[in-house]
């Protein structure tokens, strides 16, 4: 049926790329998770993800041992990664930009010339259903309740982007 077809093919050209300042808490979190759900729904290869950070000081280091543990107390789930920095070549590669929080949002936006790739970078909380958050709240200089808080609100963004890619 034709509007299947459709819908399959905006899944099978889904790149996303998620976005937070240093790429070892937040957008590596929501990398994992999404990947997650796109294994719980049989959508491996057609939805495909990466994370990056608009500050450059954690290039190549694992996800925040907080984090990781927030994710296995929370979801039972090992998070993997390694961070690296946003590139304006980010814009053409990938289809969907998500930015954690209104500044990293503002950051991506000002390398983008002309606003050209504007269309493509979007709020992560936007696609929250039940939270109203409208930023993920950057838990690096807090205790373990921030961390989990994250675990929490991403389920439910990634989980309202999925639809969204679906529909
Ligand atoms: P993220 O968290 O942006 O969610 O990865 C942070 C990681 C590192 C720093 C701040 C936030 N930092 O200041 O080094």
């Amino acid at each position: 049926m034709w509007p299947q077809q459709e819908s399959d093919t905006r899944i099978m050209n889904s790149k996303l790329l998620f976005i937070c300042l240093g790429n070892i808490c937040r957008s590596p979190s929501a990398e994992n998770i999404m990947n997650l759900l796109i294994r719980k729904h049989g959508l491996e290869g057609k939805i495909v993800c990466d994370s990056a950070g608009t500050g450059g000081w954690h290039v190549g280091n694992p996800p925040d041992a907080r984090m990781s543990a927030a994710a296995l107390k929370k979801l039972g789930m090992e998070l993997e990664g390694s961070a690296r920095q946003f590139h304006p070549s980010d814009f053409e590669a990938f289809d969907l930009i998500l930015a954690m929080d209104h500044e990293n949002y503002a950051n991506i936006l000002r390398l983008a010339p002309k606003g050209q790739y504007d269309h493509k970078v979007k709020l992560m909380c936007s696609y929250c259903r039940t939270y109203p958050d409208r930023d993920v709240p950057d838990p690096y200089y807090g205790g373990a309740d921030g961390f989990n808080y994250v675990i929490d609100l991403l389920m439910d963004a990634c989980g309202g982007l999925l639809e969204e890619l679906q529909a």
